[in-house]
């Protein structure tokens, strides 16, 4: 509190408010970049900033993501960076009080105003503000300056403190820089196994210097929460009831008890809908709350994308004093729905339509059940303050181009910036938010703890306003991977972390969510077996079930990764549970994207550097040549390809290298396919499985990762097969490899029952009819969000009279159905391939493919003259990035197929489109 404020409830009633406040961005002011590790640096700055980015903007260092840099460039990490402004002379000598706003600072770092010491912050994920007026009153030269430490020296000193905390194991010792748990920082920071270590530092988010008159606030945070009257967090609400609004603003400067609350609710066209005063208006603790309730058929609601439209209101809250005088306020833009994650029992109406005892775990927004479909997104660049709006849209329009409605960001990156909310908001995307923990038992100390405390409190505020606000889960891995491991390595010590674990994500997280909103879940662990009893009226109210399962019941999500490729395709290893949050193995990104990344002369598939840029294995701490571990991960790539497809051998060795990173990736989109196929059908299996969110959406750096989009936005194979798969209505082949039992079945994901036409024929390479016995067609019912099958039969015998490895059967889906809040119906179609044996064996012939490329109609035309084209590949040189509207496809003998494009950026000036290539699988097997 400071000291103005308590002048304020003494002399409310005596002062007229006056709303003067001057703002000062620090983004506008010069910034040199120095460090007392190297006198002879001295750069310009930039505010948002790290220290890397200045670096390389004066060309003192090379671009940190080429080549082996992620290993050349640990000084940096290593040393201290100031970041000093030039003298801020434009600051008033007349305000009541001066304030310094820092919305995120990286991390260790000190500040000085006027050559005298403000404060010391140790949090990257807190918004710190520090009253300087006393300071500034006797200063000269109104210079800020703010040194930040190394966060790998001190890591490395907090985890040596006498007492200080350790455990019998953790996955976070795999990774380059050690104790990163230690410290509240981005913990990819410190390395993980899709991106560089480079522990930045730097002033990463906004600052401000604002200067207030008396009687003035400045609103520094805001806390929106929406929900339906009576409604509790992980419950379903009653949708019939009003909704309550809650608004509370958290200021600096003085404001007097006895102000007003008033809010206006706009909609899109700035029409007013509702305003008045919020009801029950305290101001304490620097802190103005008030609510409302709003007339459930008042507003509309905001629905995810493809299940209506993305509503949204904007509300302003106006802090009136005396003499109806505005002393501050605020807009967000907000949205009202409802989403809960649903936890409860299994209950004797699930039971009844065929749905496995044991737990919920699905999703519902605004009542309904749906299907989550989509990817997890990592810090979509080591450094983020060069991810700009203008970048994280384009990878959202890929989101959504790609029938994605689910992102789980996930933890151990940074709090999203609120434009990505808005984008989310916006287009549609759920966002499962994460508190940032992740593969590690964390420290319990009171500091730590009261540390995390703040940081919980803000971001849970700052964010809640937004309807793509899906859940909040306490971190990364840990009650299924951490804990786990615990037990394997020291059952005795279990109970110990336990107790630990839920002391940081029960006892002190959770009551803080629960205390600022009843709109949002929360679980402690991003995959877990759910709660096992819930009780609000405990100050905690979760207990988790963790291993307390009924054998034959199923609790909880999944999380499954399984690098022995010969398991791939074999429905008998993926894991039965109600949800998919994580699954998915890597692959090479494209030569082009290699190519900004290495230099020409390791362009090839065994090259150090690129063996040494998969992280994959992890390195396992600071060595720089750990070529071994590497390799493991070079090699799960490359058995994988082989066992699966036809082996690239081509003679010219770029293209050799650019058919093996390609290769690479058709098996990871054939097995996320496959994956994604499965829990899709498992809506209409015993689990009653509502969704699938792969690893992971995109890249931050050029290297052999999970990803499905590379740095620059170029698609990968993974991204175009999860658009095709992610379709509302779908065709897929499940085949049993032990017994040769096959299945197709069409699967919809639309909330009401589709009327589907299937047909099926059979070829082999060369693209003729074969007569097999089976139903060519079927006319079908599927139910919401449900599965039908529309063949069960036993390859065996059906081709008993055929070479399996020359045989395909083509399927196809026409269903007539409506989306969701839609009254109009629809025609939804679907194609998908089954082919006998696997590619590698397969009797490939060239399709003779033709490309042509349309200027009136910006579409490509692909056509296979002379046999059956797997896996048709459009390739694009470097210069550009777009995506075509289809990629990845197959062909039969003699047919053709149209594709558009959209082009995000372009260099080339239109010239990439001479540079058009387009292949299949059938080229690997021509040197
Ligand atoms: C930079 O200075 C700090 C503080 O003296 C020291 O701990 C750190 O090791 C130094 N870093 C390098 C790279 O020399
Ligand atoms: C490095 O930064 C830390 C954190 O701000 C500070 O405590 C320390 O004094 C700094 N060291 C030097 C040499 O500037
Ligand atoms: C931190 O500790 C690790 C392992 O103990 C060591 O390899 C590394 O050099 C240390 N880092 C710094 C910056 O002192
Ligand atoms: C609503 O008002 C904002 C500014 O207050 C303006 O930028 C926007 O264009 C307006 N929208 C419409 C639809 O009039
Ligand atoms: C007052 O607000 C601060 C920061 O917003 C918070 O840390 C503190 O717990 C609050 N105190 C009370 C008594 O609510
Ligand atoms: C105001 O407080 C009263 C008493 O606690 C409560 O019944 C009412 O629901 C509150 N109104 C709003 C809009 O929150």
């Amino acid at each position: 509190m400071s000291r103005r404020s308590t002048q304020a409830i003494l002399a409310a009633s005596l002062v007229t408010a006056s709303c003067s406040q001057q703002v000062l961005d620090l983004s506008s002011v010069k910034w040199t970049v120095t460090s007392p590790n190297f006198t002879y640096i001295s750069v310009p700055g930039k505010l948002p900033s790290q220290a890397h980015i200045d670096l390389y903007a004066a060309q003192v260092i090379g671009n940190p993501l080429f080549g082996l840099n992620d290993f050349n460039l640990r000084w940096i990490g290593d040393s201290n960076w100031t970041y000093t402004s030039e003298s801020l002379n434009s600051l008033s000598k007349n305000s009541s009080s001066t304030w310094l706003l820092f919305n995120g600072l990286d991390t260790f770092s000190s500040i000085e105003l006027c050559g005298k010491h403000v404060a010391s912050t140790n949090n990257q994920f807190r918004q710190y503000y520090f009253e300087v007026s006393d300071i500034l009153s006797s200063c000269q030269d109104p210079v800020l300056s703010i040194n930040f430490g190394s966060a790998t020296v001190i890591a490395n000193a907090t985890a040596n403190e006498p007492g200080q905390e350790t455990w019998p194991y953790s996955v976070e010792g795999l990774f380059e820089f050690p104790n990163r748990q230690f410290i509240r920082k981005e913990q990819n920071d410190f390395g993980w196994d899709w991106g560089p270590a480079f522990a930045p530092a730097g002033p990463w988010q906004p600052a401000y210097v604002i200067q207030l008159g008396a009687w003035s606030g400045y609103i520094r945070n805001t806390l929106i929460d929406v929900y339906r009257e009576g409604q509790l967090n992980l419950l379903p609400p009653d949708q019939s009831k009003d909704w309550v609004l809650n608004a509370s603003l958290d200021y600096m400067g003085s404001i007097p008890t006895d102000v007003v609350l008033n809010y206006v609710l706009q909609d899109s066209n700035n029409a007013t809908i509702l305003s008045g005063q919020l009801s029950n208006v305290t101001n304490h603790n620097n802190t103005i709350t008030g609510g409302v309730v709003i007339p459930r058929d008042a507003v509309d609601l905001w629905w995810p994308v493809g299940m209506g439209p993305q509503t949204l209101y904007k509300l302003s809250l106006n802090v009136v004093g005396n003499g109806n005088s505005t002393i501050a306020s605020v807009t967000k833009r907000m949205g009202f729905r409802t989403i809960i994650l649903n936890e409860l029992p299994i209950s004797q109406a699930q039971l009844d339509q065929g749905i496995a005892p044991g737990n919920n775990w699905h999703f519902e927004i605004n009542g309904h059940e749906f299907y989550a479909k989509g990817s997890n997104f990592i810090p979509p660049d080591p450094f983020w303050p060069t991810v700009t709006e203008a970048r994280l849209r384009q990878l959202f329009e890929s989101v959504v181009d790609g029938n994605q409605n689910m992102l789980r960001v996930w933890s151990s990156g940074a709090y999203s910036p609120d434009f990505m909310y808005d984008l989310a908001d916006e287009m549609g995307i759920m966002l499962w938010s994460e508190f940032e923990f992740g593969d590690a038992l964390y420290p319990v100390d009171q500091a730590f703890l009261d540390n995390v405390k703040e940081e919980v409190f803000y971001q849970v505020r700052r964010v809640n306003h937004h309807p793509s606000l899906a859940f909040w889960a306490g971190g990364n891995e840990l009650e299924n991977l951490e804990l786990y491991l615990v037990n394997q390595s020291a059952p005795d010590q279990l109970d110990r972390y336990m107790a630990e674990y839920e002391t940081l994500f029960l006892d002190t997280i959770a009551p803080i969510v629960f205390g600022q909103t009843r709109s949002i879940s929360y679980s402690p662990s991003s995959t877990s077996n759910g709660w096992q009893e819930l009780n609000f009226s405990l100050p905690q109210p979760i207990t988790e079930r963790y291993e307390n399962v009924t054998p034959g019941s199923i609790y909880g999500d999944t999380d499954h990764y399984d690098y022995d490729s010969s398991h791939s395709f074999n429905f008998s290893t993926y894991p039965v549970g109600r949800f998919a949050n994580e699954f998915g193995y890597h692959s090479m990104p494209s030569l082009q994207t290699w190519q900004q990344a290495v230099d020409p002369s390791d362009l090839h598939f065994n090259s150090s550097v690129i063996t040494l840029r998969n992280h994959h294995y992890p390195s396992g701490g600071l060595n720089t040549s750990n070529y071994v571990n590497g390799s493991k991960g070079m090699g799960e790539m490359t058995i994988a390809a082989q066992r699966w497809y036809p082996v690239p051998n081509k003679r010219d060795p770029l293209a050799n290298f650019s058919a093996w990173c390609q290769t690479t990736q058709i098996f990871q989109a054939d097995y996320y396919s496959s994956q994604i196929q499965f829990y899709r059908r498992g809506s209409a299996m015993p689990e009653r499985q509502l969704g699938s969110l792969y690893w992971q959406l995109e890249d931050q750096w050029q290297a052999p990762t999970w990803a499905g989009i590379e740095y620059d936005g170029r698609w990968k194979v993974l991204h175009y097969v999860a658009k095709d798969i992610y379709q509302p209505v779908i065709i897929s082949p499940f085949l049993n490899v032990t017994s040769h039992d096959f299945e197709v079945w069409v699967i919809s994901d639309l909330w009401s029952e589709i009327s589907a036409s299937v047909s099926l024929s059979w070829y082999d390479w060369s693209g003729n009819k074969l007569n097999v016995s089976n139903p060519s067609s079927a006319h079908v019912r599927v139910g919401a969000i449900n599965a039908t099958q529309v063949l069960s039969t036993n390859t065996n015998e059906i081709l008993s009279d055929y070479d399996p490895a020359n045989s395909i059967l083509v399927m196809e889906v026409s269903a007539q159905g409506t989306r969701p809040n839609s009254k109009r119906t629809e025609t939804f179609t679907h194609k998908n391939w089954f082919h006998a044996d696997r590619l590698s064996n397969a009797k490939l012939v060239d399709p003779g493919l033709e490309l042509s490329h349309s200027n009136s109609t910006s579409t490509f035309t692909v056509k296979a003259t002379k046999g059956v084209a797997a896996w048709v590949w459009l390739d694009y040189p470097s210069g550009a990035v777009l995506n075509f509207d289809a990629n990845s496809f197959w062909l039969l003998t003699g047919e053709e197929r149209e594709v558009g494009y959209t082009v995000k950026s372009d260099t080339t000036g239109g010239k990439w489109i001479d540079g058009v290539t387009v292949r299949s699988l059938w080229d690997n097997t021509v040197p």
